[in-house]
């Protein structure tokens, strides 16, 4: 009997930890975590490799569509919010606690027929977009899901399900705003834990993450660039980029893999555009 606890106890101790750690799922995005940017043609899902509708591309005013859409209507970005910062092994999140008290963000206008809230915002360097053959040093991702969908996780599996904003970053030595130091500051107080989250210090204005001129954007149907690569989604690039100063670029991409590999570079390479409409703002 004594006998056969001490062997169950032993099990327990020496396989479920690893057994937890193996089997370690992004439920999210119905896909396992390990994947790695050095090695994208074996990204786990055929659908990233086999896609006609991937992101990200390379935007340009030569290859667009001069169109006269609505200006896009952005929510809520004003607003004061603390964030929760954290690192999966690929990448910084950023999300607004479900404890806010504050209007979440949301995000209609352009050619989009739904309204959309603010899910989650992430990082990527260099930039995965390139406008007018330009690689920037960061490109942010604000992912919006179709408001009518309970999450995100059940708008992934309708047409266009997501809305994603994305900001490219040139860096400076000099900025006004230190959003970007508040969110460097809390990547480092997250220890190189992954999924653990840390609470910023000050609040935010989310409006100074954007480009001053928000009037002119790129917009076409694309994917999420990261497995599952599902491709219900809406994009939408502002032509106009902002910046970051280079030692909070520094603080926030320093960040380690599952294998506690710095990553040097969290960017998907640039997909085939395969015949798609891509919309450009009339200025
Ligand atoms: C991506 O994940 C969603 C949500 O789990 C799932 O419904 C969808 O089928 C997946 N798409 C692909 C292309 O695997
Ligand atoms: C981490 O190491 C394992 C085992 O060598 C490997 O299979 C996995 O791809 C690595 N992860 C990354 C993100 O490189
Ligand atoms: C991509 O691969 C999947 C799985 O093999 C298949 O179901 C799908 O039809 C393929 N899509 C294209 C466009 O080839
Ligand atoms: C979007 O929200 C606005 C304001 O709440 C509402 O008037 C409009 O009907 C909504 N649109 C859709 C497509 O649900
Ligand atoms: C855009 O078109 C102009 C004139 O045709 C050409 O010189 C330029 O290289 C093109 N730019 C890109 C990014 O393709
Ligand atoms: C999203 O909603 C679905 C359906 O209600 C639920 O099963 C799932 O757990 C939710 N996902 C998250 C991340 O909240
Ligand atoms: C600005 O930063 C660059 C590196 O990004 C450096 O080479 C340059 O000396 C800096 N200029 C000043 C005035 O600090
Ligand atoms: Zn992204």
């Amino acid at each position: 009997m004594h006998n056969n606890f001490f062997l169950i106890y032993i099990f327990l101790i020496v396989f479920v930890p690893k057994l937890k750690a193996q089997t370690k799922y992004d439920e999210e995005n119905d896909v396992d975590i390990h994947w790695s940017y050095d090695d994208q043609e074996h990204w786990p899902l055929v659908f990233c490799r086999n896609g006609t509708q991937q992101s990200p591309i390379p935007l340009s005013q030569n290859t667009s569509l001069l169109t006269d859409l609505k200006p896009l209507v952005i929510e809520n970005f004003d607003e004061e919010y603390l964030l929760d910062v954290s690192q999966n092994g690929h990448t910084v999140v950023v999300e607004i606690p479900e404890d806010c008290y504050s209007e979440i963000p949301k995000l209609s206008g352009g050619k989009l027929t739904e309204n959309y809230t603010l899910s989650s915002f992430h990082y990527h360097w260099p930039s995965e977009h390139t406008i007018e053959g330009i690689q920037y040093s960061l490109e942010s991702h604000f992912v919006f899901f179709a408001t009518k969908y309970v999450n995100y996780t059940e708008a992934l599996k309708h047409p266009f399900g997501l809305t994603v904003i994305g900001v490219l970053y040139q860096e400076t030595n000099y900025t006004e705003s230190d959003n970007f130091e508040v969110i460097a500051e809390a990547v480092k107080e997250t220890s190189g834990q992954l999924y653990t989250k840390v609470r910023t210090s000050t609040p935010i204005n989310l409006n100074d993450f954007l480009p001053s001129n928000q009037d002119i954007f790129f917009s076409y149907e694309g994917s999420l660039t990261t497995p599952n690569c599902s491709e219900y989604v809406n994009w939408i690039v502002f032509k106009d980029t902002s910046i970051i100063k280079n030692t909070y670029y520094m603080d926030l991409k320093h960040i380690k893999d599952e294998n506690g590999t710095l990553l040097e570079f969290t960017n998907r390479d640039l997909q085939e555009i395969n015949g798609r409409t891509i919309n450009l703002q009339k200025s």
